[in-house]
């Protein structure tokens, strides 16, 4: 019997956190002022294994889920990521397996991803100015380290090749278009994600989200678009195609059209807490039955009594929510 919430959503997707550490400081996930070099991560000891990690996902494939994706933090600064995605691949029932990046890895990394079983990579480049992408990133890297890894994945067949890039009013909306058309040019698929709230350290203002449609309205004065079909039910990004026959882009518009009525995702951070939204408070703590010896059948008890009860649907009720609340960062559980 299929596993379903209280909205009747099903449990289908698994975004495993693999680290909360990160080569890049963005502005909008880790700003430098407050992950400075004194910064205490987690230590080793709390962070899943690997084989840790594995099991949590054999059990929940065992509960529905058939998609997983690997983030973090940068999923790439954790040692030999690859053997994880050669144990994740080895369970039976999991179709797709991607990863989230900024790139900068990517280089020396792709091949052995791919060896490993990965299928494919989407990579974060939030505009193609360099002094701006310097800028968002708190200077740890330029467009061209992330093109070199964006060929790499490509080189390797880590595609398709997805892009994300996060839109802030007056920082980065008025590079959209020339985004739009590298990926246009090179096959990649561009996404881009309006600014969210994730977290309590970004300041994120209403007046710094550009909506999808005015995104969309802008790429179509140059390149123009036509609204498709999505790929599979759920699908978290609108995708348009442009009209000379040639790619696509996506639209994710948490803000301004959320989706979470068709939310699947569960979210497992580095150390073992289960979150159930991206903007969830509290994570349900997975590690210490884990490490206590509960055996698969008490872990797949807990997570099915998690997922039964779970109402989440944050963007939804961000427009009318009166407090802030505090939320779990973007770099702790990934995007
Ligand atoms: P595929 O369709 O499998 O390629 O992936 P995806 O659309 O899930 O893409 P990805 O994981 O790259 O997600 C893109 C971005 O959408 C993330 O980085 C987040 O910023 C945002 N996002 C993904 N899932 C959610 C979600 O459940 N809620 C909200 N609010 N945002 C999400
Ligand atoms: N709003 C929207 N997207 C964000 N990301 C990180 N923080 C935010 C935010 N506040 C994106 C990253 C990456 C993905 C994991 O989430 O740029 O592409
Ligand atoms: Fe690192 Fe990604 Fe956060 Fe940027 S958005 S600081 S690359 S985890
Ligand atoms: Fe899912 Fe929460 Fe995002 Fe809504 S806000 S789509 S419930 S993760």
């Amino acid at each position: 019997m299929t596993l379903t919430d209280k909205f009747n959503r099903p449990l289908r997707d698994l975004r495993i956190s693999v680290t909360d550490r990160c080569n890049f400081r963005c502005t909008y996930c880790m700003p430098a002022e407050v992950f400075g070099e004194g910064y205490q991560f987690l230590p080793r000891h709390e962070i899943l294994t690997y084989e840790e990690i594995t099991r949590i996902a054999r059990v929940m494939v065992a509960l529905g889920v058939v998609k997983l994706r690997l983030t973090g933090g940068e999923p790439l600064v954790r040692e030999q990521l690859e053997v994880l995605i050669e144990m994740l691949t080895a369970i039976d029932g999991v179709e797709d397996i991607a990863l989230t990046t900024n790139g900068y890895l990517l280089p020396q990394k792709a091949q052995a991803l791919k060896d490993a079983g990965l299928q494919r990579v989407t990579v974060s480049l939030d505009t193609l100015d360099d002094a701006i992408f310097r800028q968002m990133n708190g200077g740890r890297a330029g467009v061209k380290r992330v093109l070199q890894g964006i060929a790499a994945a490509e080189r390797a067949g880590l595609t398709p090749i997805k892009i994300n890039a996060v839109v802030q009013r007056g920082v980065n909306d008025h590079t959209v278009v020339d985004l739009a058309r590298y990926c246009h040019d090179h096959g990649y698929i561009v996404r881009f994600i309006e600014y969210m709230d994730v977290g309590n350290l970004n300041g994120w203002q209403w007046d710094q989200v550009v909506s999808a449609d005015e995104i969309v309205s802008r790429i179509d004065t140059e390149l123009p678009l036509e609204l498709i079909e999505e790929n599979y039910q759920g699908e978290v990004a609108k995708r348009y195609r442009f009209r000379d026959g040639a790619g696509e882009i996506g639209l994710i518009t948490s803000v301004t059209k959320p989706f979470c009525g068709s939310c699947t995702r569960m979210r497992l951070s580095p150390e073992g807490q289960l979150f159930t939204c991206l903007f969830g408070t509290q994570g349900a703590d997975l590690r210490e039955p884990l490490r206590a010896g509960a055996s698969d059948d008490e872990l797949a008890t807990f997570i099915r009594g998690l997922w039964r009860k779970r109402t989440d649907r944050y963007s939804e009720e961000r427009a009318s929510l009166r407090e802030a609340r505090h939320k779990v960062e973007m770099y702790h559980i990934g995007g």
